[in-house]
């Protein structure tokens, strides 16, 4: 699709998520020729600052990896410092400014206007928008998580917002569907008759979906001791996995046919009992070496806190596709590793005299670190012939594709350029997550502590146990990259197009 050119407004300038995340990705879709010539960045924070100031403050060198200095210079000619307050600014002041800068450079009027703001200055700043207009021209407006912090709150926060911007307007950002290996699971299930057509009930035993983080809390007590897991992670990011992974293929080519779907798989969830939820709460503990404090004991978190860190949870899709199939969901801070990833296990029936020995068959999403996808499947052992062992087809995304891989909110931003709604969840996404949640929020015990370096609560161990399953806890692909990479290289020092390789399976699978 071509890019137009476009006037891009970022609002809240001076944060963490533009200097982060916003002005990087910026970089990258420069250094790639993503963006025209006519694409200027305009920056809208409170503090009055000298343009030099707000570069400084910027920073992007430490931000972008091997830095093009060519490209860092083009990036400061496109980025343009405006100062609004609305305390001390009027509406009129902000639109003058702009027409004044639109006029300026006088090549578009198209407006990309990023909302990288706390969900309390929404409403403020979607009125601000509504009374700039340019005769011709799109608008696309995105705003950043959390969107509500329950069912109400974001039935009220779609209102505001819908009385001045239409939904094809809006686009509202879950970094995770920028992520390269959870737009890939479409391509995976839909694009390869092989995996298409074992995806159903009749083949699958059940799913697990794993978001684990090694971080605490960090400086952001103040958000997520009101907060917690569930409405972090699992309202958003682990939902929209659950979607992907469970959605019927698309009818419709364009982005409304993936969010169509993804809402019928929550309209499909079965309602929880609070024998399917387990909160936790970290303890001390040690992550790589290092004794770390307890939730509790963090800076901003009162010591009585009942706010959960971790959660999993036992769903069920009531589809014909994923009737009596198990989804375990769980996510957690200061867990043993980082890593986030999807795990499909096969049902598993050994013939008489073939296999003795092998495992289910399982597809692994590896969606950070080190992407890839691999495939646990058996083969005969050369020692007995009826004896099979469970080794790993594997994919590794960065060995093939290189490291330039974009990062989640160069995808995000680049499918706002091109209008593609597809990664953006729709506002009947939003509402019916947002139902399922307040309905498991209900449910929730107090969390039960676990130790920080583990991976979360023997509580959650026990409920796959009682369905005589367990938890995949072992990292494949830790091993596996040293070795795809030593493998796919060849004598030149190149690597290579192929990149599928064998390897034992680290761990045995259940
Ligand atoms: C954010 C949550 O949405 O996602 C954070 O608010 C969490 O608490 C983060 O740490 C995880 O994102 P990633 O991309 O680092 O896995």
């Amino acid at each position: 699709m071509n890019i137009e050119s476009q006037m891009i407004l970022i609002f809240g300038a001076t944060g963490d998520l533009t200097r982060r995340k916003l002005i990087p990705a910026l970089y990258h879709l420069l250094l790639k020729k993503r963006l025209t010539s006519c694409t200027p960045i305009i920056c809208i924070g409170r503090r009055r600052m000298e343009k030099e100031a707000f570069l400084e403050l910027l920073a992007p060198e430490r931000f972008v990896g091997n830095v093009d200095k060519t490209i860092l210079e083009e990036l400061a000619t496109r980025i343009e410092y405006f100062q609004f307050d609305p305390a001390r600014h009027k509406p009129a002041d902000f639109v003058e400014g702009m027409q004044r800068i639109q006029q300026r450079y006088g090549c578009t009027s198209n407006l990309l206007i990023y909302l990288a703001l706390p969900t309390t200055a929404f409403l403020q700043t979607v009125q601000l928008i509504g009374a700039l207009s340019f005769d011709e021209g799109w608008r696309r407006v995105v705003f950043e998580k959390p969107f509500g912090e329950d069912l109400a709150s974001a039935v009220q926060l779609n209102r505001d917002i819908h009385s001045v911007l239409a939904e094809e307007e809006i686009y509202r950002v879950d970094h995770y569907l920028g992520k390269q290996l959870v737009q890939n699971i479409l391509t995976l299930r839909f694009a390869n008759e092989i995996f298409s057509g074992a995806w159903r009930r009749q083949a699958i035993d059940h799913v697990q979906i794993t978001v684990a983080e090694t971080l605490g809390v960090e400086t952001r007590a103040g958000y997520y001791d009101r907060t917690g897991a569930v409405r972090d992670m699992l309202q958003n990011h682990l939902l929209q996995l659950l979607s992907f992974v469970a959605m019927e293929p698309p009818a419709e080519a364009d982005g409304d046919g993936v969010r169509n779907e993804a809402v019928k798989v929550l309209e499909h969830l079965r309602p929880l009992t609070s024998s399917d939820i387990v909160a936790g709460q970290y303890g001390t503990g040690f992550i790589n070496g290092e004794e770390v404090r307890a939730y509790r004991q963090e800076e901003g978190v009162e010591n009585d806190s009942t706010t959960e860190t971790y959660v999993a949870i036992r769903a069920h899709v009531d589809s014909d596709r994923w009737q009596g199939v198990p989804f375990y969901l769980r996510t957690g801070k200061r867990l043993q590793h980082r890593s986030a990833e999807i795990r499909i296990v096969f049902k598993h029936t050994t013939p008489k005299r073939v296999g003795r020995g092998g495992k289910p068959n399982v597809i692994i999403i590896r969606i950070q670190p080190d992407e890839g996808l691999a495939l646990a499947f058996n083969v005969q052992t050369p020692t007995e012939h009826d004896e099979a062992e469970s080794v790993l087809m594997d994919f590794c995304h960065h060995c093939h594709f290189g490291p330039n891989t974009p990062e989640a909110y160069e995808s995000i931003l680049y499918n706002v350029m091109e209008g593609d709604h597809s990664l953006f969840p729709r506002r009947d996404w939003i509402e019916a997550s947002w139902e399922y949640i307040d309905r498991l929020r209900d449910l929730v015990k107090p969390p039960v502590v676990y130790d920080s370096g583990s991976m979360g609560p023997a509580e959650a161990d026990r409920m796959l146990e009682a369905d005589r399953r367990r938890w995949h806890n072992d990292v494949a692909g830790v091993k596996r990259s040293v070795y795809i990479t030593s493998n796919l290289t060849d004598v030149s020092g190149k690597i290579q197009a192929g990149n599928f390789t064998a390897r034992r399976d680290p761990e045995p699978q259940s």
